[in-house]
């Protein structure tokens, strides 16, 4: 994505430079050309010039519909990952940055990825709003609390980049920096094996699950209290409003927290929330564990 970001800015700054110097030398050439040469000079009266104002209207109309053209398909890629993406979970807080992979390991303020595979960064906040920002990648989106933001990127080479909060968030806010590693495939996967054997976020959330005794009412053979969750993720809820949601991961995070702010057609408004019971990193690995529930068969405990 870097290059095509360049291109478009060195294209916008040519353009500021070449028309700085085309307005700047117009003035200057036509203050010594015009100049008034004795002292009962007067310059003649010109009523208008539609050429010329047809055409410095239409000129510009054309190269700011280039700009916005370019840059909305910039914007478009930058903003739609790929269908098949290497996900980590971020959750800042004042003043961290915490990175889970899906398997399980854990980071702080540093944040390792394989070369040549698009990673998707799914982020929230603990507290105040942060912002991610890795310059190197021409990355940045903000990093809110209570809701869910994404930025995707595909490293293409090995090496130390930097990484910024680029949201003023008190007082250690410039001290809230860290560093992304990009490792050979290889290298990563041997960090990957390397770690502390944690097992996976969707294992921890399937503990997680029964510990809370989620499993009591959301049942896999739709028997319980609570709707079925398997096969969920990514489908559509019909609410008993009568409106229809996506279930992402901003809604089953809302129906832990506030779970009667939707509620799913057929169901009674029961379920105790969970806020305050569970942190931002429980919450991610209940949403991981809730996106594996596939099949009705599957072992939900
Ligand atoms: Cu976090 Cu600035």
């Amino acid at each position: 994505m870097a290059a095509r970001v360049d291109n478009l800015y060195f294209f916008l700054l040519g353009l500021t430079v070449f028309f700085s110097l085309l307005i700047a030398g117009l003035i200057g050439a036509y203050a010594i050309k015009f100049r008034r040469r004795s002292p009962d000079a007067i310059g003649a009266v010109i009523h208008g010039g539609l050429m010329l104002e047809i055409t410095w209207s239409v000129i510009p109309l054309m190269i700011t519909m280039v700009l916005f053209v370019w840059g909305a398909s910039v914007f478009f890629a930058m903003s739609r990952p790929p269908a098949e993406t290497l996900n980590v979970y971020v959750v800042g807080k004042q003043w961290m940055w915490k990175f889970q992979h899906l398997d399980g390991q854990r980071e702080i303020n540093e944040l390792h990825v394989p070369v040549g595979r698009p990673v998707k960064l799914i982020m929230t906040s603990e507290d105040v709003i942060h912002d991610v920002f890795v310059p190197a990648f021409r990355v940045k989106a903000d990093v809110l609390p209570g809701r869910y933001t994404n930025i995707w990127f595909e490293p293409t080479k090995p090496g130390t980049y930097h990484l910024f909060c680029a949201e003023y968030c008190g007082t250690r806010h410039s001290g809230m920096t860290g560093q992304v590693v990009v490792m050979e495939p290889n290298d990563y996967q041997n960090w990957l094996s390397g770690g502390a054997g944690e097992g996976s976020l969707a294992a921890a959330g399937q503990k997680l699950f029964s510990d809370l005794a989620c499993n009591t009412c959301h049942r896999p053979d739709a028997q319980g209290r609570g709707p079925v969750l398997q096969n969920l993720f990514g489908k559509t809820v019909e609410l008993a409003s009568g409106e229809r949601v996506v279930a992402d991961e901003a809604y089953i995070r809302e129906s832990i927290l506030n779970p009667h702010a939707k509620i799913t057609v057929g169901f009674q408004p029961i379920m105790p929330t969970f806020q305050g019971l569970v942190t931002e990193e429980q919450l991610l690995e209940l949403i991981e564990y809730v996106k594996t529930l596939k099949q009705d068969t599957t072992n939900a405990q």
